[in-house]
């Protein structure tokens, strides 16, 4: 390593400080000599104008000196880059899902969380993909960013340094939802991670012997992105609150009439596989179709859910 970093932070702060200073010598410079030439060449001390020619040594001096600035630049920029793109051999590997309007995070023990835990201290590598349109996992604590292509597998990595929770945003503009594609990095120590990665281990173990669990509704619609848009106690989002959904009856606007329908088990089935066809009046038609991203199964738990919520 001829620089010397351990993590990303250190290599992106160290290339964004070296420019800013180049910045503020140049617009320092450049205002000093502006306003000497002001006093200096002023109609009161030169009242007759006179004309200047051109000087070699000057034009050579200022062509070489922000020629081996921009070169330095791009020298520290490429070092960077570099870094930034080369993972450690010993990086441990989460799988990053995005989804209109969520993320989800998958690791090798087979556990799946909605948050992003992560050890101390230990490189990490992030393996992204999105299952609909672009989205952008923009971690600023740790000066990561990239983008998740759908049909793409693409990657970033970092070493986190402190303990503690961050922000993650999606940092490319998604539609309607995009503003609560938001959430969390939880670094914990080392051990505490372990622990709890063994637990998830286990528990994996133990559901691929058994039968596998049947999924729950309430834990499907906080993975799959559905609390986004709605909320599961009666306050307004983007889409219709879930509390008391089922069963109530909803004007609907299908084929540009209005019309009524009862949110039953075959309209919310229908409605996660073509919403498209019949929009409930008052709210955009953004609804993403869930087709191919839930089983019947999912969805019965999800229905099963949704009944609960009176
Ligand atoms: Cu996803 Cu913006």
């Amino acid at each position: 390593m001829v620089h010397g970093w351990t993590n990303l932070s250190a290599s992106v702060d160290s290339v964004f400080l070296f420019i800013m200073e180049i910045s503020v010598f140049l617009l320092v410079g450049v205002t000093g000599v502006m306003l000497y030439f002001v006093v200096r060449y002023s109609r009161r001390r030169n009242p007759k104008p006179e004309n200047i020619e051109g000087n070699l040594a000057l034009e050579i001096v200022w062509t070489v000196i922000p020629l081996v600035l921009v070169m330095a630049i791009f020298w520290v920029g490429w070092k960077s880059f570099v870094f930034k793109r080369t993972v450690p051999m010993d990086a441990m590997v989460v799988k990053v899902t995005a989804r209109m309007w969520s993320w989800g995070f998958e690791y090798g023990n087979g556990a799946h969380t909605d948050v992003l835990k992560l050890p101390l201290g230990r490189p990490v590598k992030l393996t992204i993909n999105s299952l609909d349109v672009l989205h952008s996992l923009f971690i600023p604590a740790f000066r990561v960013k990239e983008d998740a292509v759908p049909g793409r597998e693409t990657y970033l990595w970092f070493r986190p340094d402190q303990v503690g929770t961050y922000d993650i945003f999606c940092t490319e503009y998604c539609g309607m939802g995009h503003s609560s594609m938001i959430t969390k990095v939880e670094v914990v120590q080392a051990a505490a991670f372990d622990s709890w990665y063994r637990e998830g281990e286990k528990a994996a173990g133990t559901a691929a012997k058994k039968p596998s669990p049947a999924p729950s509704g309430s834990r499907l619609v906080q993975e799959k992105g559905c609390l986004g848009c709605h909320s599961i106690d009666g306050s307004p989002k983007i889409g219709p609150t879930f509390k008391g959904l089922f069963g109530k009856k909803e004007a609907v606007i299908r084929a540009g009439k209005e019309t009524e329908a009862v949110a039953d088990e075959a309209f919310i089935h229908h409605k996660l596989l073509a919403p498209e066809e019949a929009r409930i009046k008052g709210f955009p038609p953004i609804m993403p179709s869930q087709k191919g991203l839930l089983t019947d199964a999912e969805i019965g738990a999800i229905i099963d859910y949704l009944k609960t919520l009176k």
